[in-house]
């Protein structure tokens, strides 16, 4: 029998702004367990841009930049606590942290004891199981509920979910957020066996595992990304691997693929270059989107979306069994991890600073 303490170490988000709004605690409760719950021993916690666009208030829409390393270190300090979240306000203080991997320590009543000692990722959408369709009543693990920068972590029995895998804690931190996210763009967009699927992004967390599930499903990946990255972007499976910005896009994909049109353009940047992402799309082209790292106000010509019949989706809130699929994707070893650096959880303001320098390939994680 674990004995579970009464206080933990964490790293508390005490309101929106810089980096200064992240604290560590060293006696702060452990969170408690409800009769639906189980309680994990975090073994590691991947970062992601949530952490951040929430903590800066991002989702406000008075808002209009992107996501830059100035205003992910100092925050928009002109807004309020209002409307910063990505689904309205949250409460404060509150430990981030979506991307956990760990160990069940305790449970609910109601639940399982055998679950107990099992090693786990959580889906990382919380929803009333009862009812798992409905999204109003959807919320994001370490955003309107505790996560993971602690020694523990409370979530819905419901959405823990017991692997079976060679990899590491902190590999396996590393795909909640961002293949899930990846995996249900892909869905969105009816992706198949053949289509071309541009990646703006392809370096990032979420980019680089499109390149993965893209070729998972017989698709073909084509990169956009940074130059000093686009070795490792290629040997993930990229086709082809384009500049972040090229000043023609049609024509760089002609010299790079032998056409200068994509089917699919899965989109987590946006930004100046959306424009060219509907330039490139084939008639009845897809453009499916789950970010706007690049900025999130951009210039639209109608007459590329109407004329060309595109097709158009948002991919946030996944399918309630996408994270099950995902599971099994990673115990078949059907998808790699990609940790580009570990820190101790007393540095998760200092993960945050490498994060937003987008140095990296794949993600950055918290070991607590
Ligand atoms: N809707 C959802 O559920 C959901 C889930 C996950 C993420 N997201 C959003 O999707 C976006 C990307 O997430 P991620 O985790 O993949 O991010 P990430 O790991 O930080 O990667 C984003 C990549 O975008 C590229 N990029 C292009 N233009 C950029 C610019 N102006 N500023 C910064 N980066 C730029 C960078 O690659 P290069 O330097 O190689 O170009 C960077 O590595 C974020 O806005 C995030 O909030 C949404």
């Amino acid at each position: 029998m674990v004995t579970i303490p009464k206080t933990m170490r964490a790293v508390v988000l005490i309101g929106h702004g810089g980096l200064e709004k992240l604290e560590l605690r060293e006696s702060y409760p452990v969170p408690a367990v409800g009769p639906e719950d189980a309680l994990i021993k975090v073994g590691a916690c991947g970062l992601n841009n949530t952490d951040i666009n929430t903590r800066i208030g991002w989702y406000n829409s008075d808002v209009r930049d992107g996501t830059t390393e100035e205003g992910g270190v100092e925050g928009f300090a002109a807004l309020g606590d209002a409307d910063g979240a990505w689904g309205g306000g949250i409460d404060f203080p509150r430990i981030q942290g979506a991307d956990v991997c760990g160990t069940v320590v305790a449970v609910g009543q109601a639940v399982d004891p055998a679950l107990i000692g099992s090693r786990v990722l959580v889906d990382t959408w919380l929803r009333d199981w009862r009812d798992p369709e409905d999204t109003d009543k959807c919320r994001y693990f370490g955003s309107e509920h505790d996560g993971g920068y602690a020694e523990y972590a409370s979530a819905p029995a419901a959405n823990i979910h017991p692997i079976d895998s060679d990899l590491s804690d902190a590999e396996l931190a590393t795909f909640a957020t961002s293949y899930i996210t990846a995996e249900n763009l892909l869905v969105q967009a009816h992706v198949g066996q053949g289509d071309v699927v541009l990646i703006p992004g392809a370096s990032g967390g979420v980019g680089s595992a499109l390149v993965q599930l893209c070729r998972r499903r017989g698709a073909i990946p084509v990169a956009l990304c940074g130059a000093s990255k686009a070795q490792a972007v290629q040997a993930l499976g990229a086709e082809a691997v384009l500049p972040r910005a090229p000043e023609d896009l049609g024509a760089a994909l002609q010299e790079a693929i032998g056409r200068p049109t994509v089917d699919v353009v899965a989109d987590v940047v946006g930004g100046p270059m959306f424009g060219q992402f509907l330039k490139v799309l084939v008639q009845k082209g897809r453009y499916t989107c789950a970010g706007a790292i690049a900025g999130p106000i951009v210039e639209f010509d109608l007459r590329d979306f109407y004329l060309k019949d595109l097709v158009f989706t948002g991919a946030t809130i996944i399918a309630p069994g996408l994270f099950a699929d995902l599971v099994g994707y990673i115990e078949r070893g059907e998808i790699k991890p990609l940790v580009a650096a570990t820190f101790p959880l007393e540095q998760v303001p200092d993960a945050q600073r490498l994060f937003l320098k987008k140095t990296h390939v794949g993600n950055i994680v918290v070991v607590p």
